[in-house]
């Protein structure tokens, strides 16, 4: 099994957006099996939380459903149990090194320096536009979906 770790600062936002997202890619493409996709958060402020309302009216819009999800803190152990570790922006990146005490940058990366644009994901629950980060988080994605397709000849 291939293990997808996406991670943000409150795991309300972006990563189960993301972690939504990508296992529908991953289901549309009868992946599921090969492909295991978890997301987590670098604080412990929404533990137990599910993800916040405009994330869930976003992803609903797109027919994606957040049923179940619920916001856990980032542990010292996910690192050997993921391959792919995905921040959504550098503040993210540092903690996740931080927490895992490694300056690994192999399977740790930011989710769209594997897109041209190279930037932060844009935090919705301080821009207030869950669509721009939709779009972004989407574009991300994909082209993650792609670089595992690849890296597995899947
Ligand atoms: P996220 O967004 O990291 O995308 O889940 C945030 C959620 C909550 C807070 C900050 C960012 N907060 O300050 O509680």
């Amino acid at each position: 099994m291939i293990r997808v770790l996406f991670v943000c600062l409150g795991n309300i936002c972006r990563s189960p957006m993301a972690e939504a997202v990508f296992k529908k890619m991953v289901r549309d493409e009868q992946l599921e099996e090969k492909i295991f996709v978890d997301s987590a958060g670098t604080s412990d402020w929404h533990v137990g939380k599910p993800p916040h309302q405009g994330t869930v009216a976003k992803l609903n819009e797109y027919g994606i459903s957040t049923e179940g999800m619920r916001g856990r803190q980032l542990q010292k152990e996910d690192y050997d149990q993921f391959d792919y570790i995905i921040g959504m922006d550098a503040s993210n990146i540092e903690a996740i090194r931080h927490i895992f005490q490694t300056n690994d940058d192999t399977k740790i990366m930011r989710l769209l320096d594997l897109t041209d644009d190279k930037k932060d994901v844009p935090d919705p629950y301080f821009t207030g536009d869950f669509q721009e980060t939709y779009d972004l988080v989407t574009k991300g994605c994909r082209k993650l979906l792609e670089k595992i397709k690849r890296e597995h000849r899947l």
